[in-house]
């Protein structure tokens, strides 16, 4: 009898992922790019061309996951929704993020936040700057796009942790259970106290949009919507800016060429967000039989689409694995795409590749990497540095 060969998904195991996701991803975009893996209890999608087929086509890769933690833990947010009931989410939160109220309205006040952090430690020479800049640089400019300015930025950091913890406790931990559901109770406690605030003086802020939206959001909605961005709106741009800042650090040439002409800070952004996608995995689910990849997927298919496969596919990037802020523009899916296209890109484009980098480059003379620790990179759901210890000239 012939031995049973197994798979290349079969054999992909959670921790590898997390270690360094990339060789395993090259392995299936070439021999399996749509693969059942047991350890993720998904259909992996790892080409670039799949992943956009399967955004084309939102009303047979639904967004509304069955028995979705992320549910349990948050509410029924705009993430979670098909058709007509996310389109009425979406459109009442936009005003907020719009490319011109971002120019004019939130710049300013990251701006304002960069500063106060820099000058809070310019003076001593050295700092974990993936602790002292980029977390709480995140932190308090979501702070103020959500309209929580009530919301201490730690107690920001930590209620999104907990709640992405959550999200992903499919082994039913009861601690991460209770860190979570505490963390949804301070947003709700925060949003009792800023509703009514809001309620009487609207402003630019995403609780305000929704409440004051034409047709307007309920008190449900709005914080379900608010756990969900506090969960993903916080990790991305600090995962943003401590990998471009490492990327850069790391590369004396590239970090002269953006020096020497700062138009090039909107490339580092973009190739930062390709290089290494800060959403490196998100969910859907077949609503019917349907071929992808050469793979036929049943009705009711949990799927992964990696974003961070998608993005070093090297039929579409040549040299995909380097870090190149000079290379052709190509569209990469970073921000996802379809219905559910990031809504905050144009807020992080900015926040991170026009505010933050540029003035922590620019203020922090000799910037350059600590000899030690190394800076060590996890993740494969969300992906980035978990530490960046830097020095300067103080
Ligand atoms: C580098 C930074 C960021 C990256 C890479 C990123 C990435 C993404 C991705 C991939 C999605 C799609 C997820 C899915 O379809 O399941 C998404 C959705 C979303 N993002 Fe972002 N994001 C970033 C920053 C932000 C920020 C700063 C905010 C808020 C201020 C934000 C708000 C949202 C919202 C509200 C959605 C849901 C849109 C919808 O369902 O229609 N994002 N983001």
């Amino acid at each position: 009898m012939e031995a049973k060969v197994a798979r290349p998904g079969e054999g992909v195991r959670l921790t590898d992922l997390w270690d360094d996701p990339y060789p395993v991803y090259e392995r299936l975009r070439r021999e399996e790019p749509v693969a059942w893996v047991p350890a993720a209890n998904r259909y992996l999608v790892t080409r670039h061309a799949d992943i956009v087929t399967l955004e084309r086509q939102p009303e047979i890769f639904s967004a509304d996951e069955e028995k979705s933690l992320m549910k349990r833990v948050m509410g029924h947010s705009l993430l979670r929704k098909d058709g007509p009931s996310h389109r009425r989410e979406r459109i009442a939160c936009e005003p907020a993020l719009r490319p011109a109220t971002v120019k004019t309205h939130w710049m300013p006040e990251f701006r304002r936040i960069v500063d106060e952090l820099i000058d809070g430690f310019i003076g001593e020479g050295e700092a974990d700057l993936f602790d002292r800049f980029a977390a709480p640089c995140a932190a308090l400019s979501l702070a103020g796009m959500l309209g929580l300015t009530n919301v201490d930025q730690k107690d920001l950091r930590e209620w999104s942790q907990a709640m992405m913890d959550g999200t992903g406790n499919y082994a039913d931990d009861p601690d991460i259970w209770r860190r979570s559901e505490a963390a949804a109770a301070g947003v709700d406690a925060a949003l009792d106290e800023m509703i009514p605030y809001l309620q009487r003086n609207p402003d630019r802020s995403l609780v305000s949009c929704m409440l004051h939206a034409e047709d307007p959001l309920n008190r449900e909605e709005i914080a379900a919507n608010v756990k969900v961005i506090i969960g993903g709106g916080l990790n991305e741009p600090r995962d943003a800016i401590a990998t471009a800042a490492f990327a850069l650090l790391a590369d004396p040439a590239q970090r002269a060429a953006v020096e020497a002409d700062p138009a090039l800070w909107r490339a580092v952004f973009e190739e930062t967000v390709r290089w290494v996608s800060p959403i490196g995995m998100y969910p859907r689910q077949t609503t019917c039989e349907v071929e992808l990849g050469g793979t036929l997927l049943p009705a009711g298919a949990r799927i992964g689409v990696v974003l961070a496969s998608g993005n070093r596919d090297e039929s579409v990037f040549d040299r995909a694995d380097a870090f190149d802020i000079h290379r052709a523009k190509k569209p990469h899916v970073a921000f996802g795409g379809g219905p559910h296209f990031c809504l905050g890109a144009w807020a992080a484009r900015v926040q991170v590749g026009e505010v933050a980098l540029p003035a922590l480059f620019g203020r922090l003379k000799n910037l350059r990497l600590a000899d030690e620790p190394p800076v060590r990179f996890g993740g494969w759901v969300f992906r980035g540095p978990l530490n960046l210890p830097c020095r300067w000239d103080a």
